[in-house]
């Protein structure tokens, strides 16, 4: 067996997906939208020292009590390959993770890449993809470049790119509010709010509509058109997190200031939208030539930790180390 590096980014929703269908392969129930980011990066190295007497991940240089989190794909992936030696698993991630940085995606996809290139196996992009969606629904967007579209009908899953990086660069603010990691996991905030909150079945339900009106205003790179679309769902998604019981909550006082902020820019004229996944970080996207002047302005708010300005990024790759 060799051993085999690969990265991958995180990925932005601007559509989002919050619910599944069904656990047994961790299907969304809705599909989604997403840019995927640079800068922001998750690296899995794979290896299989010959003195590791048990499989063993290590992420962001601790060891990790199980391989819980990772073991759909990974069990899946070693089943596959009939390879019995232990297998050294070493993630890092250059941000902060499990902080509604959407670490999974980008871990989960740079995982299933790694990992099948070091059991040699040839696997379909389709395979690969549906490897990634077993660890994280929202990682075979982070497998794609540019604006990726995850359509789910039924069962079938499709995911690719529907714009490249170049063809509308825009870029993406991340306001980081807050390192600490969340109470609630994604998975388990999904599985709370399909069960309890009043409008989960509308959410599923209206969802399509969101996607035509965002795939409609990429293919027509219309910005305010985007921008309202993405601003409306993630609220809607937020809502139906808030009412679900217990109420699911991941914003705090400085992500509220940070919208507030961003609202008095847009009432100014500014072109800017947000979006926020599960927790308290805010995600502004702008056109390249704002970026710094959004920047500045975000900082001054107090409770911002720190600011990542990012492109949009590459799809997974593996990498010689
Ligand atoms: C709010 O894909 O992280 O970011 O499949 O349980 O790992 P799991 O969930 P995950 O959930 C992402 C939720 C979201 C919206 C989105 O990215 O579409």
């Amino acid at each position: 067996m060799k051993s085999s590096t690969a990265i991958a980014h995180p990925n932005i929703a601007l559509i989002k997906y919050w619910g599944k269908s069904s656990t047994v392969g961790n299907i969304p129930a809705m599909s989604s939208i997403s840019i995927t980011l640079d800068v922001m990066e998750s690296k899995t190295k794979i290896s299989f020292p010959s003195d590791l007497n048990e499989d063993t991940w290590i992420l962001n240089g601790s060891k990790q009590a199980s391989l819980e989190r990772i073991k759909m794909p990974f069990n899946q992936l070693i089943k596959m390959s009939n390879v019995s030696d232990s297998c050294l698993i070493e993630s890092d991630n250059n941000f902060p993770t499990a902080a509604g940085l959407a670490s999974s995606a980008s871990g989960m996809a740079s995982l299933v890449m790694a990992l099948s290139h070091a059991l040699e196996l040839e696997l379909s992009l389709q395979q690969i993809i549906e490897l990634a969606m077993l660890g994280s629904g929202s990682a075979p967007r982070s497998l794609f470049p540019g604006f990726v579209s995850l359509d789910v009908t039924g069962a079938k899953i499709t995911c690719s790119t529907i714009a490249e990086s170049n063809q509308w660069p825009l870029e993406v603010i991340v306001c980081i509010t807050s390192s600490d990691q969340k109470n609630t996991s994604s998975r388990a905030g999904m599985g709370i709010s399909k069960k309890t909150s009043p409008l989960y079945d509308n959410w599923v339900g209206n969802h399509q509509k969101d996607i035509q009106i965002a795939l409609t205003a990429i293919q027509s790179r219309n910005f305010e058109q985007l921008g309202t679309i993405v601003i409306d769902n993630c609220l809607k998604m937020h809502q139906v997190m808030k009412t679900s019981q217990p109420s699911i909550d991941y914003w705090n006082e400085t992500t509220h200031a940070v919208v507030q902020r961003i609202k008095t820019l847009k009432a100014q004229g500014w072109d800017i939208f947000y979006t926020i996944d599960a927790g308290p970080q805010v995600k502004i996207i702008c056109k390249p030539d704002l970026t710094e002047e959004v920047a500045v302005e975000i900082n001054k708010i107090p409770g911002i930790e720190s600011i990542v300005k990012c492109g949009l990024g590459q799809g997974a790759r593996l990498i010689d180390e």
